[in-house]
């Protein structure tokens, strides 16, 4: 059994926040093959009707998918109805007031767990809170008007002073948990020097987690619960997350290259090793539990 929060989960694989999880039925379909829970595609107070897309680009994928094109009032719907089932409501608004009104409605409807989404590169504008500064007002916001616990998303720092003081602030904030790292900013030109999908977007895939394993490694002693995601792919992924200090994982573009049923093997290899005695989970405090490799263990070239 794997915890988050109040929840007792059967495995920590969880599907993340995307185009997979943007329906009833997808979301449904996910839980059939296994997810131990699923995080909507995020909810905003008006559809996002941007042209958006995602396409793959060698090991990676790069998207401008942009929030959910469903109504707040379809969501509610579907929340309603899935309520009693563990999902993570996924929300994002330009102004603290808008995130707290989201907060509240999705909680009403049966939410028990709410991720703010509030570090989407794929917007117009860039991500809509990078810093400290700017993050707190919205988890305020958000804090005071549900007593549900509350997930940020963020995009990783690449400096370890960078990735603390975002942990601190949040806390400060009384965020109970971290999710990252949602996609990182990217640009990509075709041959002719057009930019592909037509500006700036997301880059998501198995490169991102050697960068999300050291953001995580940088946070993990700081009491926080961390849902770890970025290039997910096998069960020996699942476990590195884990023994680096996330309590559970969410996977997304390897689910969107292979399809969802892809989610079985991945959930059933985590097993496997799991049921080895592999030691799956990082020590509390962790840190002191991981070792240097030695360099011939390594393939070097
Ligand atoms: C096409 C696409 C759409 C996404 N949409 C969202 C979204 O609406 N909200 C969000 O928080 N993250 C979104 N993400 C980010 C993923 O949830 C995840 O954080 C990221 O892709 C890294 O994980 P991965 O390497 O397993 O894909 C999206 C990713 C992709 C590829």
């Amino acid at each position: 059994m794997t915890n988050l929060f109040h929840w007792q989960l059967p495995h920590p694989v969880i599907a993340s926040s995307s185009p997979l999880t943007a329906h009833l039925r997808a979301i449904h379909h996910l839980f059939a093959i296994g997810a131990a829970a699923v995080v909507t595609k995020t909810i905003s107070m008006q559809p996002d009707m941007r042209t958006g897309g995602c396409i793959r680009y060698g090991e990676l994928l790069f998207n401008r998918d942009g929030y959910s094109r469903r109504t707040l009032s379809e969501w509610e719907a579907d929340l309603e109805t899935l309520r009693g089932q563990k999902v993570i409501a996924n929300i994002a608004a330009d102004t603290p007031e808008d995130v707290a009104n989201l907060a509240r409605r999705v909680v009403s409807k049966g939410a028990e767990i709410v991720e703010l989404g509030l570090s989407c590169p794929s917007v117009e504008g860039g991500p809509i809170c990078i810093s400290p500064d700017k993050l707190g007002p919205f988890c305020r916001a958000a804090r005071k008007a549900v007593d549900v616990p509350l997930i940020v998303k963020l995009i990783l720092q690449t400096s370890t002073a960078g990735n603390r003081a975002m942990i601190s602030c949040l806390k400060n904030e009384g965020i109970n948990g971290v999710s990252i790292s949602d996609t990182l900013p990217g640009l990509l030109l075709d041959v002719h020097g057009n930019m592909m999908l037509g500006g700036s977007g997301g880059i998501s895939g198995s490169p991102l987690k050697p960068l999300v394993l050291k953001s995580i490694y940088d946070i993990a002693d700081m009491n926080v619960v961390i849902l770890g995601m970025g290039g997910i792919s096998s069960g020996q992924d699942v476990v590195d997350y884990l023994r680096v200090g996330a309590s559970v994982v969410q996977v997304c573009s390897f689910l969107m290259r292979n399809g969802v049923q892809a989610m079985e093997n991945l959930v059933q290899e985590y097993r496997s090793l799991a049921s080895k005695n592999i030691s799956c989970e990082a020590a509390q405090p962790k840190l002191c539990a991981l070792q240097g490799a030695s360099y011939s263990d390594a393939n070097p070239i």
